[in-house]
């Protein structure tokens, strides 16, 4: 058959609007898209109150109004022009910049496939003007300082990109979404939202220290922030501030994750794998961690016009970024929580406040926090006593006498003078055991109870990872070891994983063809049963190539013998050996949450066992 070539078409600039109406297509998904630039140009304005009405999920009309500086008349036909904007002047300014926009792109893109009506007016203006977009024309019009902008029939132009709207209800929650993200970010801004003529969310402006805080509560509830953390670290340039979730509080999907850099949403691999790295010892599955977090860099160091819808970043350096989020999340996790309660100079106060506070990480008990934090420092320098948790296993524990009883240090007792006799710890002091598996124990603030296999297992695991970290996990011989029949597989994998087993604090060698003899422990677990670790840890070897057997492994690794090493449920603990457990807890990083991220601990305060009997109702 004879192909004949097909005849090249010629080469044609193509049409303003259709120019405009691709370019939207990028940058106008949905109205939630809209609703995002028309919130962004507000902000821009320097508004302090902004006001979104949506009707039909924003499908039919979405409008914002703002208090912010206006645009004069003559501005008014050039906001709507492409490649037209106040923001930049040169690639300086695109280098640093600061405002959300910057392209002179947006309205262009939304008055190519909607009715836009533009209404503005700054202080110096007689009256408002109104630019109907479509035809240009330009009328006066009433209202005081600030722009409202109207857009209309959204996509009515385009039907193709019409279809593949959602649902009303799904347009509407992903405009609701829209706005959260920008008043996370902008606590001193008050925002309203309005469907079909009802107000839907209101979130009030906020000044002072607790600006974000008591944003955060309005839009993502109580919960997260009595289930998250404050981060608040600087590292070399990078500001990371915001609140981390507790670990239990964690979700299966990624959708309660929002990052921002200098205050622009964004949804950055490197930011979101950094936080979740910081999880990591505590999240072993597919669970999401919650956060709010604002990275604070120098704008020359970060490129923000890489993405058509901005949402996207590109950093100079992203393992500074990397670093500074994981450090920052990493070391507000890996404080004790327990820490945060009110030491025993607080006491009285506490007691008398508490009907009113119920919450023991309250404000008020702040200030003496330090001087807790302090004296424990100092008390676990002076004494080692219960420092290590073997005596957790060995008859002689019994015999010791639980730390707050000893004699303290001369240091100790001149820090801590204020400290009642009837020592006052975070966790309390323990009271009974219930059922072999929780210790309950009595603090300022209630009641505590504790699942002691979950917490030791992590303090084993805190213990092991230290050791690993500096001279290696130290190991005991046995002074007759202990063989068990084993299988090929297990033999040939104590053989290639010898070194890393060393390194583990174990020792495990071939004693025939048949069988294995463990040699060594760790010191840690000494008490536990020696095969069933080795049997576990050859396992768990078997399914790593040698070179995966590195960091992430390895504290798996410890994890499991960790398991193995904590004290098992149904053992029966002297009240001083559960208070001796209880003291290493205050003291044990991330000691909060087991190795599977489960809490360790939980509070009862006073108001909630009183709301129990419905005393004082
Ligand atoms: N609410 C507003 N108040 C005051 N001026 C506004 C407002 N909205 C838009 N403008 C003016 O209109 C111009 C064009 O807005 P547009 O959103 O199209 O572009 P931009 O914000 O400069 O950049 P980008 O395309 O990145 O958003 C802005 O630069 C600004 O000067
Ligand atoms: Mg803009």
């Amino acid at each position: 058959m004879n192909h004949s070539p097909p005849i090249p078409r010629s080469i044609q600039e193509l049409p303003d609007e259709l120019i405009s109406q691709i370019a939207a297509g990028e940058v106008v998904e949905r109205p939630s898209s809209v609703v995002r630039e028309l919130v962004d140009n507000a902000l821009d304005a320097g508004a302090q109150n902004i006001t979104v009405r949506l009707i039909a999920g924003g499908t039919r009309l979405i409008a914002v109004e703002d208090d912010g500086h206006g645009m004069h008349a003559d501005s008014l036909s050039m906001s709507i022009k492409r490649h037209a904007t106040s923001k930049i002047r040169n690639l300086h300014d695109l280098e640093s910049v600061s405002t959300m926009g910057f392209r002179g792109e947006a309205l262009a893109a939304i008055a190519s496939v909607s009715e836009l009506t533009i209404s503005s007016r700054t202080h110096i203006d007689a009256h408002a003007m109104q630019l109907q977009a479509r035809t240009g024309e330009l009328q006066a019009a009433a209202r005081s300082q600030g722009t409202s902008i109207e857009v209309k029939e959204l996509f009515f132009s385009t039907p193709a990109r019409r279809k593949f709207l959602k649902s009303e209800a799904t347009e509407l929650a992903h405009c609701l979404e829209s706005v959260q993200r920008h008043a996370l970010s902008r606590p001193d801004v008050g925002f309203s939202i309005w469907h079909e003529g009802k107000t839907i969310e209101q979130w009030r402006a906020q000044s002072g220290e607790q600006a974000h805080d008591h944003r955060m509560r309005d839009i993502l509830g109580d919960e997260f922030l009595d289930q998250s953390l404050a981060v608040d670290h600087l590292h070399g340039n990078i500001r990371v501030q915001g609140r981390v979730g507790l670990p239990d509080f964690a979700r299966s999907r990624a959708d309660h994750q929002f990052a921002y850099v200098n205050q622009r949403y964004v949804r950055d691999r490197v930011i979101m794998h950094a936080a979740r790295s910081a999880y990591e010892d505590f999240l072993h599955g597919q669970r999401q961690p919650v956060y709010v977090l604002f990275v604070q860099i120098d704008p020359m160091r970060v490129d923000v016009n890489v993405h058509p819808t901005k949402i996207e970043v590109r950093f100079r350096d992203s393992r500074e970024i990397h670093q500074a989020i994981r450090h920052a999340v990493e070391s507000t996790l890996a404080t004790p929580r327990s820490q945060n309660h009110a030491p025993f100079n607080e006491h009285s106060r506490a007691i008398a406040d508490l009907r009113s506070f119920g919450n023991t990480n309250s404000d008020s008990t702040h200030a003496s926090l330090n001087t807790w934090r302090q004296s424990r420092m100092e008390l676990n320098q002076g004494s080692n006593a219960v420092d290590d948790l073997q005596k957790l296993w060995t008859p002689s524990a019994q015999a010791t006498a639980p730390l707050f009883a000893q004699n303290p240090t001369s240091n100790y007792q001149a820090s801590t003078s204020a400290f009642s006799s009837d020592q006052d710890w975070p966790l309390g002091k323990a009271i009974a055991q219930l059922h072999g598996v929780y210790i309950l124990a009595q603090n300022h603030a209630g009641m505590v109870i504790v699942d002691m296999h979950a917490a030791h297992e992590r303090i084993v695991y805190e213990r092991l990872k230290q050791q690993l970290d500096g001279q290696g996990v130290q190991s005991q011989p046995l002074l007759i070891p202990t063989t068990f029949a084993a299988t090929d597989q297990e033999i040939a994998t104590a053989q290639e994983f010898q070194e890393v087993i060393q390194q583990l604090g174990l020792d495990i060698a071939p004693l025939s063809s048949k069988s294995l003899a463990v040699r060594s422990v760790p010191v840690n677990l000494l008490q536990g049963d020696a095969v069933a670790l080795s049997r576990s840890m050859l396992s768990e070897l078997a399914h790593h190539d040698s070179s995966t057997v590195i960091d992430r492994a390895q504290h798996e690794l410890l994890a499991t013998m960790a398991c193995h090493g904590a004290v098992r449920a149904n053992r029966a603990l002297t009240i001083e050996e559960m208070n001796a457990l209880l003291r290493k807890m205050e003291t044990t990083e991330r000691s909060d949450q087991c190795n599977h991220g489960r809490p360790t601990w939980r509070q009862l305060t006073h108001k909630e066992l009183d709301a129990f009997f419905m005393r004082g109702r």
